[in-house]
């Protein structure tokens, strides 16, 4: 390969080693061309430095973001725990008055009215909670229309009479498979979304029936089967969302709000829910006239005819029981509860009293109910040393709802079944009841 002679080939000298420009205007250019290019190289290097600066500026403050949420997660699981035993006891005690009463008394009607607005309030805990949890696969089939309704009642009482709130709920819709908590925050979810789009007035159209997913249907969306489904619909005559931002919607901590108006949670927790139970959902939104969001959520195959309600208030228990919690309200509310089911109930509010009343007499006691969380010494160590008086003491562990508890270390325990609080009545009496005729090894 001979040398070329053409200058243009030959690389032009660095401009660092350059005092007088060269003669040749070729050798120039050349020159000129590197220095430009050079430059250029640069250029983007920078920009791209400054880019990813600012990516991760911005991802620092979401980092922050996230974790000034995970500080108020715990902190308002702390509240929560609190302020559900008071809740607890509220309920349990005009649960108790509302039996005491004569059913013609004026007092009646005020007490219901009491014992709604707790059960309310109950659920919103519940909801709030939810936020920080994983929505999960719950296999028992829930009554989708009544839980529309009480879902509007909450909307209706919380939003402005200037919204006007619509249904179409069809009656005979149907059950899907999923827990009570994660389709009410569903519904919630998507109607706080219209609510905020409407600003002061406007109308929110909730409606459900039922709808046969195709294959053409099911092709579009990834997590969907043809089959029989529930279709939820609610549309806005709100500012609607323009198209530049609709893929972005369902993606965390994405929100066109004010710090104190959204997070940005709503829709990517709406996203979760479908998913975890196998359903889809669609928006369709045209920006000054309105947005309509489409759920899709597979029936049940077996229908829940029966009123869990009404079947769990009649059932009813007998034994002896040793009921330990440190909060003496919800203590006397658990017992009233107990004994009217026919149960005799001894209470301890301090663990270690728990542990000299069993001493004394184990065989006397069928069940023993404690609390977790308690001063000087926890529920589970209240059972590990129950156990050891009387390995099979058959226990009910009531916890609040910011525990995570390991179920296998619970089982190894010997725990027979646990109870979250607040806890109402026919859940109480049908897992004691439970509980008590499970066979005791040895008897
Ligand atoms: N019905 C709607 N009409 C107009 N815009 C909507 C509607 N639903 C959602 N959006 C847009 O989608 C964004 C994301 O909604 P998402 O519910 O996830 O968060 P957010 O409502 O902003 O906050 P958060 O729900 O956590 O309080 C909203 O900020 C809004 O711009
Ligand atoms: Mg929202």
């Amino acid at each position: 390969m001979g040398e070329s002679t053409n200058h243009q080939d030959s690389p032009p000298p660095s401009l660092a080693s350059i005092d007088t420009l060269p003669d040749d205007p070729e050798v120039l250019k050349a020159l000129l061309r590197e220095q430009t290019e050079a430059f250029e190289a640069l250029a983007q290097q920078v920009e791209a430095t400054a880019r990813t600066a600012d990516q991760m500026g911005l991802r620092d403050e979401q980092f922050q973001h996230f974790h000034r949420l995970q500080v108020l997660g715990t902190l308002a699981e702390g509240i929560v725990h609190e302020f559900n035993n008071i809740l607890a006891a509220m309920l349990g005690f005009t649960e108790i008055t509302l039996t005491q009463l004569p059913a013609d008394s004026p007092a009646q009607h005020n007490l219901q009215a009491v014992y709604t607005a707790g059960q309310r309030a109950r659920e919103i805990i519940r909801q709030t909670l939810s936020y920080s949890r994983s929505a999960t696969a719950v296999s028992a089939p829930l009554a989708y229309a009544p839980m529309v309704t009480e879902v509007l009642g909450l909307l209706r009482a919380s939003l402005p009479k200037t919204i006007e709130i619509r249904d179409e709920i069809a009656p005979d819709v149907g059950t899907v498979l999923a827990d009570p908590a994660s389709m009410h925050q569903l519904l919630m979810n998507l109607c706080t979304n219209a609510a905020h789009a409407l600003n002061v007035s406007g109308f929110i159209d909730i409606k459900a029936d039922i709808c046969q997913v195709d294959e053409a249907l099911a092709a579009r969306h990834l997590s969907l089967q043809p089959g029989s489904h529930i279709r939820l619909r609610v549309q806005d005559n709100g500012h609607g969302i323009s198209p530049e931002i609709l893929d972005r919607i369902f993606d965390p901590f994405f929100t066109t709000k004010a710090a104190a108006q959204g997070i940005g949670l709503g829709l990517a927790i709406v996203k979760r829910i479908v998913n975890t139970y196998h359903g889809a959902i669609a928006v369709d939104s045209t920006p000054g006239t309105g947005t309509t969001c489409t759920v899709y959520l597979p029936h049940a195959t077996e229908s829940t005819a029966t009123s869990p309600q009404a079947e769990k208030h009649s059932v009813r228990g007998k034994g002896n029981i040793l009921l330990v919690d440190d909060e003496i309200m919800l203590a006397q509310v658990s017992k009233h509860i107990l004994e009217r089911l026919g149960c005799t109930v001894d209470v301890c509010t301090h663990s270690k009293t728990a542990v000299d009343r069993f001493r004394n007499a184990p065989h006397h006691f069928d069940l023993v109910i404690t609390d977790l969380t308690m001063p000087e010494m926890n529920g589970v160590q209240l059972i590990t040393i129950l156990k050891v008086i009387r390995p099979h003491i058959r226990v009910i562990l009531c916890t609040g709802f910011g525990h995570t508890l390991d179920e296998a270390a619970l089982e190894a325990l010997g725990v027979n079944a646990l109870l979250l609080k607040p806890i109402e009545t026919p859940e109480l009496a049908e897992t004691v009841q439970q509980v008590l005729q499970s066979p005791v090894p040895g008897q």
